[in-house]
């Protein structure tokens, strides 16, 4: 297939559930991957010789630097899995993903998408019991909006429902903005294919918005769903 879009992507968070999706929906459209793994070898064994592999946390600016150098675009589906340490919400979803924004600023990346959550914006909400995650990752999203949605950079934030496991375009979506989606689900997959299509598909520029399945239904293409986003 010929390449809707040039220029390498770096995928952080590649070597989780949905990161893996991105990786794997990049691939399919030809477009060139480096990755940002804490293992090598687990990144080597997911994606074999096909994705470049930087090693290193995103603790550390000079993997982070290392990691973004080069791309044009940057898609992370990052994400904490305890309440403390380097996998918290405070070192991930905020920290960590801050210093790859900047970074990838500094580095002159030109576009950045990046996997949120539903209710972000609800402090009170049961999820941020765990360790604020829902706020960390509010703090990072406004950090990008300030930072890629300026000049002639961009930005695509992806809020979806609760995560799942399956093949992309199974389902009709809905979208919505305003963080107005209390609950569903959505495919991991459809997740990543709406972050990837964020690449070339000029309605998804500066969009934050929230996507959770409506109801079974093969897809042809979910590049529509950015024509239903407001400005
Ligand atoms: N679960 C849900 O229902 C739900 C709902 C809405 C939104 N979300 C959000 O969606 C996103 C993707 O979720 P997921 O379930 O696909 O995530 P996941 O499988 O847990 O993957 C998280 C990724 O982040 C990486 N990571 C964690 N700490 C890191 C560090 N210090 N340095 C470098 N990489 C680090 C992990 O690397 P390793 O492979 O090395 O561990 C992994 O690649 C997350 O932001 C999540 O909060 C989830």
């Amino acid at each position: 297939m010929d390449s809707v879009y040039s220029g390498k992507v770096l995928v952080a968070g590649a070597t989780g559930k949905t990161g893996s999706w991105v990786v794997r929906r990049l691939l399919h459209y030809g477009i060139p991957v480096r990755v940002l793994a804490r293992s090598e070898q687990k990144a080597r064994e997911m994606f074999g010789e096909g994705v470049e592999i930087v090693t290193g946390k995103i603790q550390s600016l000079g993997d982070v630097a290392r990691a973004v150098e080069g791309c044009s675009a940057v898609i992370s589906a990052l994400g904490s899995s305890s309440v403390s340490g380097e996998s918290s919400p405070s070192e991930v979803d905020r920290d960590g993903a801050i210093r790859l924004i900047d970074a990838a600023e500094k580095a002159g990346v030109r576009h950045v998408a990046m996997v949120s959550s539903i209710a972000v914006t609800k402090w009170y909400h049961p999820l941020n019991l765990f360790g604020r995650v829902l706020t960390m990752k509010h703090e990072a999203e406004e950090h990008l909006r300030n930072v890629f949605g300026q000049r002639d950079l961009s930005y695509t934030i992806i809020r979806p429902g609760g995560l799942r496991d399956g093949e992309p375009l199974q389902h009709k979506l809905q979208v919505d903005q305003g963080d107005r989606i209390w609950n569903g689900g959505i495919d991991r997959s459809d997740v990543a294919e709406l972050a990837v299509l964020s690449l070339w598909v000029p309605k998804a520029r500066n969009k934050t918005f929230e996507v959770i399945d409506e109801a079974p239904e093969p897809q042809t293409s979910l590049e529509g769903y950015y024509d239903l986003l407001h400005d």
